[in-house]
């Protein structure tokens, strides 16, 4: 098969999003829109990508990093323009050069794959995606000829009132073959309404030098909608929502209420998982089966087993075994491993720590920095003491150790093996195994204190 590159243009400024932050760098579910269109053209099989940056060019570039090539239009004279930034990077490629917009994030790879089948099946020089829209305002309009070829692209601003009436729409989306394509780019004049070079002029010069012109038509239109405003942003994250939600339920999620249920993109959930209102699931988060996911809870970037229970409670960069139970109201923080069968309770957090198969840290509790073996019982309101104002230390708890109440690690320290802390107190030294620590004042009681006091 033909080699294909895509090339993205976003050298826009953006100005209608009102932000410092370039506008294809804005996120949409889980990831920046230009971040969607970057991997759509990957997976429609590009082998490589150059995006045509111009405005917050450096900060896209160090925002997408190395997955793509990066071209520089110092000044936004037009899409023709922007496409002729490439032309030096893409000298001697004889390919099909895949045209996309870095701001619209909804674009579905089928969809991609479709336009590209239908360019190389025709063998023509340009195809482009068109839509047919009930309104079709702002938009180039698709000029056929009497046998129904596209014979050219006018632009709102340009068109008559006759073609103003076209309702058959420019998605701003195409395959070209790179020779005629850089062959027509030389060729181009701003000499229209907007004294731009455009992109779409390149179609009736290759029409009319006798080269093959092509359309697909889109079934969804909303899948090309480009993102301009704060607003259409909005409207993609609920698109974009809806899609993952419908994904998950279609194969084996329950989803128990997807207007209050937020998933990213990028994440992948086992069968007979239930979702519980109110709940967030973002990043890179990997759930296995059977779990019970909320009500508001939140997940970012973790790795769940099978048969976790996890409510009301936020969990991030952490890795979680099979059945375990955390919640309601736990913390648990990056690098914190929970190996199977753990059960954390109400109001703990957990942050860079392991613990073991089975170990319970039920109530009140905060372990940082901590290895704790499996078997251990954490009693309410315990605290590992990891910060000494100016570094933080490691507390050890091994095998089966049983740690009484509102007792204080100060670490480094480490609990041996089978010990037991007694309730209360405030260890600083080792516990060899299968020893009790105590490390609290010897209660006195003073006879008759209540009626000497009078
Ligand atoms: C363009 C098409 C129009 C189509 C519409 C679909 C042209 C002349 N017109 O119009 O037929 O219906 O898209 O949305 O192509 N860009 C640059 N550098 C520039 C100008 C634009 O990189 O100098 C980028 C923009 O960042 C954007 C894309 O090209 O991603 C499209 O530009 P935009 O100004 O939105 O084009 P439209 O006028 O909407
Ligand atoms: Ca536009």
């Amino acid at each position: 098969m033909q080699e294909m590159v895509a090339v993205i243009l976003a050298a826009g400024k953006g100005t209608r999003m009102k932000s410092s932050l370039p506008k294809v760098l804005h996120g949409v579910g889980g990831k920046p829109m230009l971040r969607h269109v970057l991997d759509a053209s990957r997976n429609a099989g590009a082998s490589r990508t150059i995006v045509v940056v111009g405005f917050g060019g450096e900060q896209v570039a160090a925002a997408m990093g190395a997955g793509a090539e990066y071209v520089t239009q110092a000044e936004q004279l037009g899409t023709g323009h922007a496409l002729l930034q490439t032309k030096e990077t893409l000298r001697g490629f004889t390919g099909t050069v895949l045209l996309l917009c870095g701001d619209t994030p909804l674009l579905r790879v089928a969809t991609l794959q479709s336009l590209c089948k239908a360019h190389r099946q025709s063998a023509a020089a340009a195809t482009v995606l068109t839509a047919v829209l009930p309104d079709p305002v702002g938009y180039g309009r698709i000029l056929r000829n009497i046998d129904g070829g596209v014979c050219g692209i006018v632009e709102q601003k340009d068109a008559t009132p006759v073609q103003l009436n076209i309702d058959e729409i420019n998605t701003g989306i195409y395959c070209f073959e790179a020779g005629p394509l850089f062959g027509a780019l030389d060729g181009l004049s701003c000499n229209n309404a907007q004294k731009e070079y455009y992109l779409t002029d390149v179609l009736s010069i290759l029409a009319q030098s006798g080269q093959k012109v092509g359309a697909v038509q889109v079934t969804d239109f909303q899948e090309t909608l480009g993102i301009n405003s704060r607003v259409q942003l909005a409207e993609a994250e609920t698109i974009l929502r809806r899609r993952k939600l419908v994904e998950l339920m279609e194969s084996g999620v329950t989803v128990m209420d997807p207007a209050s249920t937020f998933v990213d993109t990028g994440v992948a959930i086992g069968r007979d998982t239930i979702l519980y209102p109110f709940t967030w699931i973002e990043g890179d988060t990997v759930i296995g089966e059977a779990c019970q996911i909320g009500p508001n809870t939140r997940i970012s970037d973790s790795v769940l087993g099978d048969s976790v229970t996890l409510h009301f409670s936020y969990a991030h960069e952490c890795k979680i075994g099979d059945g375990v139970t955390v919640g309601p109201y736990a913390h648990l923080r990056p690098d914190t491993e929970l190996l199977s069968g753990v059960k954390v309770g109400n109001f703990v957090e957990i942050k860079n720590s392991q613990v073991g198969h089975g170990s319970k840290v039920p109530h009140l509790s905060y372990i940082g920095d901590t290895d704790m073996g499996s078997g251990v019982n954490i009693g309410c309101g315990c605290i590992t003491v990891n910060y000494d104002g100016k570094k933080k230390h490691r507390t050890a708890i091994a095998d089966n150790a049983f740690i009484g109440c509102n007792s204080n690690l100060v670490a480094p320290v480490s609990v041996g093996e089978g010990a037991y802390i007694a309730a209360g107190s405030t260890i600083t030294k080792e516990v060899p195994p299968r020893s009790l620590g105590v490390g609290r004042a010897r209660q006195q009681n003073i006879a008759g204190w209540v009626d000497n006091k009078k």
